[in-house]
């Protein structure tokens, strides 16, 4: 594990809001919840408690859900132009940008990723979201419609209006991205929200509610309880008066998030699991594929829904490119997030520890031949060295099911049509990626793989403007681009005889 270089002197106003007591924001006021219980979240580089969080329930999912109900249908946030709202919405991207440092070491400490991409990728991605759907609040358009019906003539257009209160459930792997990812486009079109961050990490989503009060965001407009997902969680996804549900998170719960939201039919929009298949051809520039393919799996210690988990390489080359992919994963810096040079930290979680290295167990057991890696790392944290695992076959939990762990399987093939086959052979339909320079072959495989986003020559390139969910049982609708909006508008026909 990397231990040269020191870590970074914590920030000082990170120090101010650990030592606070984390409450839940509910109608605009921070509250402890009615129990007075409050959960413990970790700092995974050391499994020590980073901080005690109100532990919400029932009764503050209740508060929350009245709280959001009230500003939707009264006081000022109905009544805000588009532009208004779009306003709001940039002034908290400024806000996030201006503690830009203090939310990438917020994020790191919880989550354990190296402050690195906590710098880079979470916190600038999160501030682009915001912006981003700021344009749309002022673009959320309707369409005139000639029609045809008989004995008068009418005027018809549509209206889309805000789907209405809209409860979100997110994951851990990228704490303040899925916030945004989820905040940004129901407040661009008017909804009001609930949302619950996960327990392992509600630390940034705590800190963003304080800068959307200061930001100026109505009362009640976002309503933020931390809490457990069988508790908190199930209590929203089943509350009547929960107009849409959107999740992030594993296929398994978005089943039951999915029956949940029978009760009163609300909307449902899910972004689950993969098992994304990363296809490398003979004719590819392996320059660009190796380490493309090393990332496409270690990026995030593994725990991004859409790694390239399933690596597939032409036969011809595939000793060439398993032993570069081993080589890149040796330059890995392992070690705690917050010491600079880390480009590889801890998993979330002591559970999701025991997860990972349950795979590893079941691989060897099964008979699948390590490369490199296939341990932990120490006792102390969560750490998992990358691995890369050979010799496995179709019918193996490491191959089926999804790890989210710094681990990936290598399979070779013959020919384009088996390659699809493989490929496809997934309950799972999130992501996949093609190398090859061929540009032919590229798009007819983009056509073949039935996936939500395939990536050509490249991989995990995220867009606020470019749609993102899954086919089979990856999910239901797409978040960003304009696609979001939908996921938050209800469309209105309106029709006048003249
Ligand atoms: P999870 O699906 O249990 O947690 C995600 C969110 O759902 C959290 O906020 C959690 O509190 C909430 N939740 C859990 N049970 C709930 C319920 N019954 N009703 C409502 N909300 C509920 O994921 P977990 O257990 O943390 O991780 C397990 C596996 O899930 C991972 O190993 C990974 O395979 C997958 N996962 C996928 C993610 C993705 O981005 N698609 C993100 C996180 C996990
Ligand atoms: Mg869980």
């Amino acid at each position: 594990m990397a231990t040269t270089i020191a870590p970074v002197q914590i920030h000082r106003s990170v120090q101010e809001f650990l030592s606070r007591p984390r409450k839940l924001l509910i109608g605009g006021q921070w509250v402890d919840a009615k129990s007075g219980k409050t959960f413990a979240t970790y700092n995974p580089a050391t499994g020590e408690v980073l901080a005690q969080v109100a532990e919400g329930d029932r009764a503050e999912i209740d508060k929350a859900v009245a709280a959001a109900r009230k500003a939707f249908e009264s006081g000022p946030w109905p009544d805000m132009s588009p532009a208004e709202r779009g306003r709001l919405l940039w002034k908290l991207s400024d806000l996030i940008e201006q503690h830009h440092e203090e939310l990438a070491e917020l994020e790191t400490l919880d989550n354990g990723k190296p402050l690195l991409f906590s710098r880079i990728v979470d916190v600038p991605t999160a501030v682009d979201v915001f912006r981003y759907m700021a344009g749309w609040a002022t673009k959320i358009e309707g369409t005139t419609i000639p029609i045809s019906a008989p004995h008068a003539k009418y005027f018809a257009y549509t209206l889309r209006e805000p789907v209405g209160v809209v409860g979100q459930i997110i994951p851990w792997n990228f704490p303040l991205i899925m916030a945004a990812w989820k905040l940004a486009p129901a407040l661009a079109v008017g909804c009001t929200c609930v949302l619950k961050p996960a327990e392992q990490t509600p630390l940034t989503a705590l800190r963003l509610g304080e800068l959307i009060q200061e930001a100026g965001f109505p009362d009640g407009v976002v309503n933020i309880v931390a809490g457990f997902g069988e508790t908190a969680g199930a209590a929203l996804a089943s509350h009547p008066d929960v107009d849409k549900i959107a999740f992030t998170g594993s296929t398994e719960v978005g089943r039951l998030i999915a029956n949940a939201a029978t009760g009163n039919l609300k909307k449902v929009s899910l972004e689950l699991g993969g098992k994304s298949p990363n296809v490398v051809f003979a004719d590819a520039d392996l320059n660009a594929a190796i380490p493309g393919s090393a990332s496409a799996i270690f990026f995030n210690q593994g725990q991004i829904c859409t790694a390239g988990s399933r690596l597939f390489v032409h036969k011809s080359i595939f000793d060439k490119v398993v032993d570069g992919v081993a080589e890149e994963s040796k330059k890995f810096q392992v070690g705690p997030g917050m010491n600079e040079s880390t480009n590889l930290g801890p998993l979330v979680s002591k559970a999701q520890l025991a997860r990972v290295c349950g795979y590893l167990d079941s691989g060897a057991k099964e008979g699948a031949k390590t490369i490199v890696g296939g341990h932990r790392i120490g006792n102390t944290g969560y750490f998992v060295e990358p691995t890369i695992l050979v010799g496995v076959k179709p019918h193996m939990k490491v191959v089926r099911e999804e790890i989210f762990g710094p681990v990936v399987t290598a399979i070779p093939f013959n020919d384009p049509d088996e390659v699809v086959a493989f490929a496809n052979d997934t309950i799972y339909g999130l992501a996949s990626a093609v190398w090859t320079r061929d540009i032919s072959k590229a798009h007819r495989m983009a056509a073949k793989l039935r996936t939500g986003t395939v990536w050509i020559n490249c991989y995990n390139v995220f867009d606020p403007a470019l749609p993102f969910g899954g086919y089979k049982q990856s999910g239901w609708g797409r978040e960003m681009g304009h696609a979001a909006l939908e996921l938050y508008t209800e469309s209105k026909s309106v029709c006048a005889q003249l």
